[in-house]
């Protein structure tokens, strides 16, 4: 089940529809950016690591569009749809991280001629696809050190393979703990509203037959009371010079509740997602997303019509309550202030 890949030959995008998982396994076919941004934006895709890799392919077909003229009427095609495609979703820096990658490569390249360009930002978009593989696998080998022979993790919303260009980021250090032969087991938040817990992360667990015990997210708490949790793994969305982190609605209550029990709660996070421009969590863009998923599911309502709503779509959670970041360059312990630009600026 790829969650996007590119198709060589008919210059076109697929992605994996995730609005229909568990249900149907089936791709939306995108030879257009607006086709990746509307997939982005209705969370057809989704998970910061993926919405980069998509939207860096979704800039390389605006290069495909229109005349291919000189390379400033060029740059200036492909800069506006980038505009597009990061305004798609503020809170994952992946996004803008993977945008600002091609536009460089092709500002920078000495070649004028339009479909040399192209070829430079689709050569790009691989790169960062295939970056991002074999990244989320060191993540899953430094982070699996924390998981302890029988280890019951608990885990929110989606941080897979799904939510990536493959492998997964907090799910691939559950992988690499298997696959290192340890006993582990899964608790999986449902994650309210959208249930990416139930619908994805139970799905990808159940495919590999790595024990998943799905629960809603009101029971996380009774579950570290009872003893039944050793410790938390999320990803993030974006991650700030002092360690805050944006990720799911959810998981800074997770925190709260893990830091209270004495459970470690660990982020599992690319570098892309880290963006040492901002100095703190307060700075995080929080998407705010329609209200009516959290008032109906599955086009039924389930509360009353009129009723007043709020649905952040992500939380902050302090650096305090993080136990350490899990990049693919290595584990960054607090303090993190000094230790993530250790880890981010190293050669
Ligand atoms: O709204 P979503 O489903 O895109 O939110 C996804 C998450 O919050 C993930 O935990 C995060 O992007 C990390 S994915 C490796």
């Amino acid at each position: 089940m790829d969650t996007l890949r590119w198709l060589t030959g008919e210059e076109c995008l697929e992605l994996l529809d995730q609005t229909k998982l568990p249900a149907e396994i089936t791709y939306i076919r995108c030879s257009d950016y607006r086709d990746v941004a509307s997939a982005i934006k209705c969370l057809a895709v989704r998970g910061a690591p993926a919405i980069g890799a998509a939207a860096a392919y979704g800039l390389v077909l605006a290069a495909y569009k229109g005349r291919p003229g000189s390379k400033e009427e060029f740059l200036a095609r492909v800069e506006d749809a980038a505009r597009e495609l990061a305004a798609t979703r503020p809170t994952a820096v992946n996004l803008s991280w993977a945008l600002t990658r091609l536009l460089r490569k092709a500002r920078a390249a000495i070649t004028n001629d339009p479909e040399a360009l192209r070829d430079i930002m689709l050569a790009e978009a691989h790169t960062i696809f295939h970056e991002d593989v074999s990244g989320n696998r060191r993540i899953g080998e430094y982070g699996q050190v924390f998981i302890p022979r029988e280890g019951r993790v608990l885990t929110h919303c989606n941080a897979g393979a799904l939510a990536t260009a493959g492998y997964g980021t907090a799910l691939g250090v559950i992988r690499a703990a298997r696959d290192a032969g340890k006993k582990v087991s899964v608790y999986a938040d449902e994650t309210r509203p959208l249930l990416q817990g139930a619908r994805l992360t139970a799905l990808e667990l159940l495919r590999e037959d790595i024990p998943v015990t799905l629960i809603t997210d009101n029971m996380a708490g009774f579950l570290m009371a009872k003893g039944m949790v050793d410790l938390v793994i999320v990803g993030a969305d974006r991650i700030t010079a002092n360690g805050d982190v944006a990720n799911k609605i959810g998981t800074y209550g997770l925190a709260v509740m893990a830091k209270a029990h004495n459970i470690p709660f660990y982020v599992a996070a690319p570098v892309s997602t880290v963006d040492l421009s901002l100095d703190s969590g307060d700075e995080i863009p929080i998407e705010e997303r329609d209200h009516s998923e959290v008032t109906h599911h599955g086009g039924r309502l389930l509360a009353p019509a009129g009723v007043k709503v709020w649905n952040p779509a992500f939380d902050v959670t302090p650096h305090s309550l993080v136990t350490a970041i899990i990049t693919d360059r290595g584990v960054a312990r607090p303090p993190y202030s000094e230790n993530l630009k250790k880890i981010i600026l190293q050669d």
